[in-house]
């Protein structure tokens, strides 16, 4: 094959159930290997990417020689969604000895070893606030790497029916870092483009021959109760009656879960969505008109996953994957300027 039509080549770190793999595909990478270590993800990843050669250990224990085979030569991206947990502003018990902040400088034997073209991080951002982050970026240049500023960069603006700012940053080597990072805005998705045309569905997980994933969560009576007083599209639990208020939010008008029991909006985008994206009590994570948490699919349709997707695992786990995900859409624009600086060079 001439050495310009192959398929550029990469490597997911922290791949997850495999919404990057998934987007990287879609902008036409190759992606060759892979490395989670979270059984019910790699599950799904198998399920959906059998041709890669995903490696299900802890990424501290993973040699990268594992993937010289399939590399073969030059690696063009080398991806990395390290957890973003402890660099959350969601996450108010977050610790500085938290043994996850130091997951970022694992990649570093990788690029040691593969010297990737492209570099891309994706994050909260409150990992660019930190010295991990400030080293890392240190580090990359001291190795050969033209590193651009952090992005800030909201999912909405890429064509994701959702809210969610993420930070990404993008180094290069040997490929323009300008055409890399010039990412442009995409057609606005809301709530209703995304999953008004799904059918009622039924309560409770129900037998084959019907979505899998299309089923709404048992709510208790109290719940329910609440729903009905939440206006629809849009409305939140400042409508909730005295009686139906839950005692720790009567004295707070406003705090960070301000939005629980909260309905999506028809006509604007969803809010984050986080492992926790099916439940009321954790976001504003109700169907805009139904008494009812949104479903599996709806969150699976709301960060941009096709149907054909196959999540496995019990509902939690499922929702965890989804909720964890870079949204793939978000994804595939942004791989596709890395494919064009990569191509640009060939
Ligand atoms: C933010 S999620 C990645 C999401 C993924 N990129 C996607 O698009 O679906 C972070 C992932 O890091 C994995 N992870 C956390 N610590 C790890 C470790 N020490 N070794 C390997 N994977 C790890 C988690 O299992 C989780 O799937």
């Amino acid at each position: 094959m001439p050495k310009s039509s192959r398929k550029p080549k990469a490597l997911d770190l922290f791949c997850g159930s495999g919404a990057v793999s998934l987007g990287l595909k879609q902008a036409g990478f190759d992606v060759v290997g892979a490395v989670d270590f979270d059984a019910g993800a790699c599950r799904t990843y198998r399920e959906n990417h059998p041709s890669v050669h995903l490696i299900e250990s802890d990424i501290r224990s993973v040699e990268p020689n594992l993937f010289k085979d399939v590399i073969q030569g030059n690696l063009d991206l080398l991806v990395i969604c390290a957890p973003c947990q402890p660099f959350s502003s969601q996450n108010k018990f977050k610790h500085k000895d938290d043994s996850r902040r130091n997951l970022v400088d694992e990649s570093k034997k990788f690029i040691t070893s593969f010297e990737p073209s492209i570099v891309f991080l994706e994050n909260v951002p409150g990992l660019a606030s930190t010295e991990i982050f400030s080293n890392f970026k240190k580090w990359l240049r001291s190795v050969g790497y033209s590193v651009a500023e952090p992005l800030r960069i909201d999912a909405a603006d890429l064509g994701v029916p959702q809210r969610r700012t993420r930070m990404v940053l993008i180094a290069t080597k040997n490929v323009p870092l300008d055409e890399a990072i010039n990412i442009k805005t995409q057609k606005r998705i809301n709530v209703a483009d995304a999953i008004k045309s799904l059918p009622k569905p039924p309560i409770g997980r129900v037998s084959v021959g019907s979505d899998p994933l299309h089923y709404a969560r048992k709510h208790s009576e109290l719940n329910i109760e609440r729903l009905k007083h939440i206006p629809a599209n849009g409305g939140g639990r400042e409508s909730l009656p005295l009686n139906l208020q839950l005692s720790c939010h009567r004295n707070t008008k406003k705090s960070s879960f301000s939005d629980t029991y909260g309905r999506m909006r028809w006509n604007d985008v969803a809010p984050t969505l986080t492992t926790g994206c099916t439940d009321i009590t954790k976001g504003r994570y109700a169907h805009p008109e139904q008494n009812r948490a949104i479903t599996l699919r709806e969150a699976a349709r709301l960060q941009s996953f096709p149907d054909t997707y196959k999540f496995l695992g019990n509902a939690s786990q499922i929702a965890t994957q989804i909720g964890n995900a870079v949204p793939p859409e978000m994804m595939r624009i942004i791989a596709l300027n890395l494919k064009k600086s990569i191509e640009s060079k060939r």
